[in-house]
């Protein structure tokens, strides 16, 4: 190339720019503007920058850079001029009381979270505190102690993840039932929260790994009326006082009799009020209570189990249960206060 076709090209270019520039609206956000401008020149600065060395002489390669240089050092003192402009039109702009507050990020706790933390919060009320057991159990606290049969299909392969020779991963807080009786001497009224695991397919209604919210209550003369007045009262507080709770028989081998409760929810699908299975729960079996070591002719006692993360997705109309694993911050801010 010609020494003096590099030098037109590059006034072209140049006078492009800076009538794209000048043109620009102030008012526009600067990486708009650098975008635009990026889109014209990028390109074809690129390509006389290519042309450089392989200029005819040496005489035309110097001179062809030394443009280069200057249609450079132009272009970026162009842009901050622009930009300097911007800067000072908006510090000359009349000020706007009216205007809304530039938006914050405020950060939030996770939806389940939430709703872990304000059950918790409604127990205290109840007189229960918080206990906590292992994730990685043994055969014996997951379903031994709780009164499993030894051919029960839950301990199958395709159900209980298996870690090693007679330990696993829990599937269920109960074991932490146990562990707090061998620990503490009734009475005892205990919340365990934590993360349980089993080996389903992450889908809509299921994941692998999932919270659960253990109670359990043991004391001389507790009796089901204790368990019925205490989750009806849970339910009333949790979900408003004008909502109707039902129990209705189940089987879990650890409890006898083993009951479910429903709540009447609204799913946020403009269907209106429905029953919800919100926990089980039953009369822990004697069993369970002796191999604790707890004396099942004097004490008597009651458990529940619920799964934090389908209350809130009945609370908060979610109807997939994945988005809540996604980390997605445009889901998640939907919940900052
Ligand atoms: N452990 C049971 C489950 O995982 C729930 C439950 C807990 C039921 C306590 C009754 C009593 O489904």
């Amino acid at each position: 190339m010609e020494l003096s076709e590099f030098a037109a090209l590059a006034e072209a270019l140049k006078q492009e720019c800076l009538a794209l520039l000048h043109h620009a609206d102030p008012a526009q956000r600067l990486d708009a503007v650098k975008g635009a401008l990026n889109a014209l020149k990028d390109e074809r600065l690129a390509r006389l920058q290519r042309e450089v060395p392989t200029m005819a002489t040496p005489l035309d390669k110097r001179g062809a850079g030394k443009l280069f240089n200057e249609l450079k050092g132009a272009l970026d003192a162009a842009l901050a001029d622009f930009a300097a402009r911007q800067v000072a039109r908006t510090a000359d702009a009349p000020w706007d009381g009216t205007l809304p507050a530039r938006h914050h990020w405020t950060g939030s706790l996770h939806p389940v979270t939430l709703v872990v933390d304000e059950i918790c919060a409604i127990f205290r009320e109840l007189g229960f505190t918080i206990a906590l057991g292992p994730e990685a159990e043994t055969e014996w606290y997951n379903f031994g102690a709780l009164n499993f049969p030894p051919d029960h299909p839950a301990m199958e392969l395709h159900d209980t993840l298996y870690l090693g020779e007679g330990a696993l991963l829990r599937t269920h807080t109960s074991p932490v039932q146990v562990r707090t009786l061998q620990r503490c001497a009734p009475p005892v009224r205990v919340l365990a929260p934590g993360q349980v695991y089993r080996r389903d397919f992450f889908d809509a209604t299921h994941a692998p790994a999932f919270l659960q919210l253990e109670g359990l209550a043991v004391d001389e003369d507790i009796g089901f009326v204790d368990l019925k007045a205490t989750l009806a009262e849970f339910a009333r507080r949790f979900y408003g006082a004008s909502r109707r709770v039902r129990f209705g028989p189940s089987y879990f081998p650890f409890v006898e009799p083993g009951a479910q409760m429903d709540v009447e929810v609204d799913l946020q699908d403009g269907k209106g009020l429905r029953w919800v299975e919100i926990l089980g729960c039953g009369m822990v079996h004697p069993h369970v209570l002796e191999a604790a070591g707890v004396d099942s002719e004097r004490y008597t006692g009651w458990a529940f189990g619920m799964g934090p993360a389908r209350i809130a997705m009945s609370r908060y109309g979610i109807t997939d249960i994945r988005v809540l694993y996604d980390s997605d911050v445009r889901f998640l801010e939907q919940f900052a206060p």
